[in-house]
């Protein structure tokens, strides 16, 4: 590891990677949140450091990771850090064949299957800014009016960026964004706030909860069983070979009749004997059959 030459534009010493350091921070990162980096998205991980290193006035790669390794203060500058390491694009109603196939075919069944005062119950894994969490509660919310007696329900967002968790939080987007939301439900789920940004309603806000969750760790963290697990473009980022072992912790949190939404191609190879594939080709969703699976 070196330090560059001041830059012309910055002033500011650049420090450089060689394949050695390249080689240490992506094993960190896999470790810590699963997430690979191959060696064509190195530029990405030393964009991202040298952004974040900016901030902390750190000109050293190596004495930046050892601060990271160096107890509470390393554990809280990593989670600062990882908003720079991760990649946060999303969108609203981004996949609308899963959302189509959640309102149309998954919906009506497991209605039709639980007491009338049973509430529903999602997680959105990987939830970025909030984008997939309201979406989800702007179809559900619009799916489930008009049933007496009310029929409630309740989204869990989790991802392991804290900047990103309150971002989502605030559910402040700015304009342009407005045009991914279908027209039908902008009325019932926005708000304008001055011309340039609009807001998530609070009535669909109340229904979303946003928590900090390692995906790593989901199994160990306090999620109670779900009906409806949406988890798209997160895996992607993960090694093949450890897909297969966070679906089987998210299949462990799913109800009888509970539905799982990856995106498509994100793990097609992947069984489990509880589970069983639902819906078109356009999506990747598995459905729980209604055995227990004993703890
Ligand atoms: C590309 S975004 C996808 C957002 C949304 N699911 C969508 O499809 O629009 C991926 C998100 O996964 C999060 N992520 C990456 N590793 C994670 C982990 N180990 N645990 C939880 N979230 C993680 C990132 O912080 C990022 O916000």
């Amino acid at each position: 590891m070196g330090i560059a030459a001041s830059s012309a534009t910055h002033g500011a010493a650049r420090p450089i990677m060689d394949d050695a350091e390249f080689e240490r921070w992506v094993r960190l990162l896999e470790s810590r949140t699963g997430v690979i980096v191959p060696p064509e998205r190195k530029p990405f991980l030393e964009t991202g450091l040298r952004r974040r290193m900016r901030e902390t006035g750190h000109t050293e790669f190596r004495r930046y990771y050892d601060e990271l390794l160096d107890g509470a203060r390393g554990a809280m500058e990593w989670a600062a850090l990882v908003d720079h390491l991760t990649v946060h694009e999303t969108h609203f109603f981004r996949h609308m064949p899963s959302l189509n196939l959640i309102r149309d075919e998954w919906l009506p069944q497991w209605l039709a299957g639980v007491p009338a005062d049973r509430s529903l119950h999602a997680l959105s894994v990987g939830c970025s800014t909030g984008e997939e969490a309201y979406t989800l509660a702007m179809v559900l919310d619009a799916a489930l009016s008009g049933f007496e007696p009310q029929r409630l329900f309740g989204i869990t967002a989790t991802d392991v960026s804290q900047p990103a968790l309150a971002m989502a939080r605030q559910a402040l987007y700015p304009m342009h964004r407005l045009a991914e939301i279908p027209p039908n439900y902008r009325e019932h789920a926005i708000e304008t706030v001055d011309g340039e940004q609009f807001r998530i309603v609070e009535k669909l806000r109340r229904r979303v909860g946003f928590a900090c969750v390692n995906l790593l760790h989901a199994s160990r963290a306090p999620l109670r069983k779900l009906d409806l697990i949406f988890c798209q473009n997160v895996l992607i980022y993960f090694a093949r070979e450890r897909r297969g072992e966070l679906l089987d912790a998210l299949a462990r949190l799913l109800q009888p009749n509970g539905l799982l939404v990856l995106g498509p191609g994100e793990a097609s190879n992947w069984t489990h004997p509880q589970l069983v594939r639902t819906g078109g080709r356009q999506t990747l969703a598995y459905l729980r059959t209604t055995k227990e699976i004993p703890a």
